[in-house]
């Protein structure tokens, strides 16, 4: 018997409530958001998820008041407070 797929829970990302697949992580929150980076480097140019795996810093997102967290390895919780740095 398959397993059943898992139920959407509700974070707020940059304010704005979205519902997610519970079992996502924050960068793909965000990319189902429409939002296409996550924060600015200092030049202003715009930064996204790159590899996906921890290693390349890019997806750094602040989450529930903490700044620098890795949005590739972080999974989505209930009411998680996603901003962006863009
Ligand atoms: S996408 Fe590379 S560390 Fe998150």
């Amino acid at each position: 018997m398959p397993d059943a797929p898992a139920a959407d829970i509700q974070v707020y990302i940059n304010g704005q409530a979205q519902r997610v697949p519970a079992h996502c992580h924050v960068a793909a929150a965000l990319k189902r958001a429409g939002l296409a980076h996550s924060r600015r480097a200092e030049n202003g140019q715009p930064r996204a998820a790159f590899c996906g795996m921890g290693q390349c810093q890019e997806c750094r997102v602040r989450i529930d008041g903490l700044d620098h967290c890795l949005g590739c390895m972080t999974p989505v919780a209930e009411g998680m407070r996603i901003e962006t740095q863009a």
